[in-house]
């Protein structure tokens, strides 16, 4: 992707916030002196993040992946060259951080329909990242695939995950019984020395492995091996990908609230947590963008729901993230939206320019209620729908706020990342929580050790058999 400075500002996504103001929603809306008087919690939460920029101990290592990784890049690149050559499916196993953002960026920049092109219009093998464990969907992976002609890249910074850990066990089996070497089909991606891929590859000769770094969460990791392998398997180029998040880092340098984006975002969200706003909706106005929602679901639940502060004290913060889909939930959520409680900001992703414009011709010249739409482009229609539905929230007195994408491309998305990652650590910082640990989720994992019987968890086993169903309570 040529990125000339011209380019470069020509894709620049912006931050609209008109619709979170009391000048445009009254009585429900964020005044001024609001704002200004959170200005000091902002520039303290932008100190807190750029002062332990790419701390590792402080899992912050994230901030520094645009810019730290040409030779991770280009090995992945040669990688990614050979993989495209010599199968004919790229399966990710894995799941949250390992799965969600390939499964997003996949989505985001490849043919909607990648999988059922015909090989020639593909730029890399078919595509499919398993993030469950569910038995259906794993045997029918099975009948759609040659495990013989298949990539896996398993992806697990611990290695300990039952989820993934479990799919590779039937995967490695079955490549055995094949008679495949396990080294010649499967990736890792993975902590560079702790954990057990560490060890199953020493054990099986060395399998090609990728480091997730100490410093990077899985849900800060699309921009490290985990995203940028599977991404240049399907031919996305990775390098305007890291370009764009290097971007917005430099558009969100500045402390001062009204001239960073980011810190604006987290500011107002963090104002209307305090009010009672705890469901925040994301809803691109994109079918390219649908999975940036699952993306940032995790990233702003597991990061913002915690507990206790970082001082001990307890809190119990956090936004309940909703997906939703432009225009198709407007059938279904927004009338929700429109008149329900008042207890949600809703975050729209509108498009200036989408890849395809689609005419919708002239006909049904006798039904006015069809003929209106015929000399108009889809686009137009659905940008239509965009502005009517923020109009109509707005109207109704609901906080509502646009990211706008001039394009959806690697630049551009590169930028939308890394605005969310950012705004996700300053509303952290902001809540005086820990943004980069996830205690509820290895509770759950724990459990199900405990479950199934992992060596170690016995107690807990015993305790989980006692609170199984009453059946007092089963009708
Ligand atoms: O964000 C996170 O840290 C989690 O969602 C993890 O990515 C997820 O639990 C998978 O963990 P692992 O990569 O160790 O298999």
């Amino acid at each position: 992707m040529k990125l000339t400075d011209e380019r470069r500002k020509e894709l620049r996504i912006t931050l609209d916030y008109t619709n979170m103001t009391d000048k445009y929603l009254g009585g429900k809306g964020i005044s001024e002196k609001t704002i200004s008087a959170h200005k000091k919690l902002a520039k303290n939460a932008h100190a807190y993040v750029n002062s332990n920029r790419g701390k590792d101990e402080l899992f912050m290592g994230w901030t520094e992946l645009p810019y730290n990784q040409s030779e991770i890049v280009a090995d992945i690149l040669t990688t990614a060259k050979v993989i495209r050559r010599s199968f004919d499916a790229f399966v990710v196993l894995g799941i949250g951080g390992s799965a969600l953002g390939p499964s997003m960026a996949f989505n985001a920049l490849c043919h909607l329909h990648y999988n059922d092109l015909p090989k020639s219009k593909r730029k890399g093998p078919k595509f499919y990242v398993e993030d469950n464990v569910d038995p259906v969907r794993m045997k029918e992976l099975l009948d759609v695939i040659d495990v013989e002609r298949t990539c896996f890249n398993v992806i697990s910074k611990s290695g300990a995950t039952s989820e993934t850990m479990a799919q590779y066990l039937i995967i490695s089996d079955l490549l055995k019984k094949a008679g495949v070497n396990i080294r010649e089909n499967v990736i890792f991606t993975t902590d560079a020395k702790r954990g057990n891929l560490v060890k199953i590859s020493r054990e099986l000769g060395g399998v090609k492995s990728y480091v997730l770094s100490d410093g990077v969460g899985g849900r800060f990791s699309e921009l490290s091996p985990v995203g940028l392998l599977p991404a240049a398997v399907c031919g996305i180029d990775i390098k305007a990908l890291l370009k764009g998040a290097a971007f917005m880092d430099k558009l969100c340098k500045s402390s001062d609230v009204y001239k960073n984006p980011a810190l604006m975002a987290a500011t107002l969200q963090y104002i209307a947590m305090q009010d009672g706003k705890n469901i925040g909706v994301l809803m691109p106005y994109s079918d390219n963008l649908r999975y940036v929602s699952d993306w940032y679901a995790q990233l702003w639940a597991e990061s913002l729901g915690k507990n206790v502060t970082l001082d001990g004290k307890p809190c119990h913060v956090g936004q309940t993230p909703v997906k939703a889909l432009g225009v198709t939930d407007q059938h279904s959520q927004v009338q929700l939206y429109t008149e329900g409680p008042f207890d949600k900001v809703v975050t729209f992703l509108s498009v200036g320019s989408y890849k395809e414009k689609t005419p919708i011709p002239h006909g049904c010249e006798n039904i006015p209620d069809v003929a209106f739409l015929g000399g108009h482009t889809m686009e137009e229609l659905i940008q239509a729908e965009n502005k009517a539905t923020a109009y109509a929230l707005t109207k109704a007195g609901r906080l509502n706020y646009t990211i706008n994408l001039p394009e959806v491309n690697e630049f551009t998305l590169g930028q939308l990342l890394f605005f969310f990652e950012l705004q996700t650590a300053y509303a952290g910082a902001m809540f005086n929580i820990d943004t980069f640990n996830q205690p509820g989720v290895e509770a759950g994992k724990k459990a199900t050790f405990a479950l199934l019987g992992k060596p170690g968890y016995e107690l807990q086993r015993s305790d989980l058999e006692k609170a199984s169903s009453d059946p007092d309570y089963i009708i």
